[in-house]
């Protein structure tokens, strides 16, 4: 039987990490602007690119489902993608979107963030090769700072040691892996109460083993002010290429 892809999009963030400090509530950065067209979009065009992806799940905050769904259809993506209804954290959304996929234990998941929105349609089929491949597979940057951990203490950080380079990748998304694993991984994590910033994590906790192939620094997640600047600037570049 023909592998299928179902991709899951959390987008129920509030970006608070963009807000200005002007006391004015920004829209979540998921629904900024980049080139005239919501980050979302940008995002969504990517998947919609890779042949072997069947359909894709957003989930976004409950008042949020009805713009988003008008503006899915407006840029001819409704066949392709489901709206559901986001959680209070990242891990809770990505588990709604996992409630609502209907797939076999042997099709492909991935969760890829909304706010990465120049994924590269070849990255994406390199993730697909690999969790196929080994069952989990992410998206990681090699290191090129040096990196310190610290310790928090009341007078500001202090170094407790300098983990090598060589030990170090940066996680970032879209995360590949067999469905029924991902599905068993969350329910165990549910279970005990376990909490992470990546699905990797998630499924590392479960004991399986997870690959990590090559990204790209433009992959850039939108978070903090000028990382839009940023975007525009990568996607005239590409646009010019
Ligand atoms: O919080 P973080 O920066 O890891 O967010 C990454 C992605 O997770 C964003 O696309 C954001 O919209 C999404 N998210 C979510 N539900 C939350 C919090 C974040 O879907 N409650």
């Amino acid at each position: 039987m023909l592998m299928r892809v179902f991709v899951i999009l959390p987008a129920a963030g509030l970006g608070t990490r963009m807000a200005t400090g002007h006391g004015t509530p920004q829209s979540p950065k998921q629904f900024l602007e980049l080139g005239g067209i919501p980050v979302l979009i940008h995002t969504l065009r990517a998947f919609a690119a890779v042949p072997s992806v069947t359909r894709m799940y957003v989930a976004v905050r409950a008042g949020e489902m009805e713009r988003v769904e008008a503006q899915v259809s407006e840029h001819g993506l409704a066949d392709k993608v489901r709206v559901v209804m986001g959680g209070d954290s990242r891990q809770e959304s990505v588990s709604h979107a996992l409630a609502a996929v209907e797939c076999d234990d042997e099709d492909i998941l991935l969760v890829h963030d909304a706010v990465r929105p120049l994924i590269e349609p070849a990255v994406i089929e390199r993730t697909i090769e690999a969790a196929q491949k080994s069952g989990a597979a992410i998206v990681g940057l090699p290191a090129v700072d040096t990196i310190k951990q610290v310790e928090r203490t009341a007078d500001g950080a202090l170094i407790t040691a300098t983990i090598p380079r060589e030990y170090i990748v940066q996680a970032q998304t879209p995360q590949g892996f067999r469905a029924g694993l991902l599905r068993r991984a969350f329910a165990e994590a549910e279970a005990d109460g376990f909490t992470g910033t990546d699905e990797a994590s998630v499924v590392e906790r479960a004991g399986a083993q997870v690959m990590v192939v090559p990204g790209s620094p433009t992959n850039l997640k939108i978070t903090q002010p000028g990382d839009l600047d940023l975007a525009e600037f990568y996607l005239r570049q590409r646009a010019s290429r």
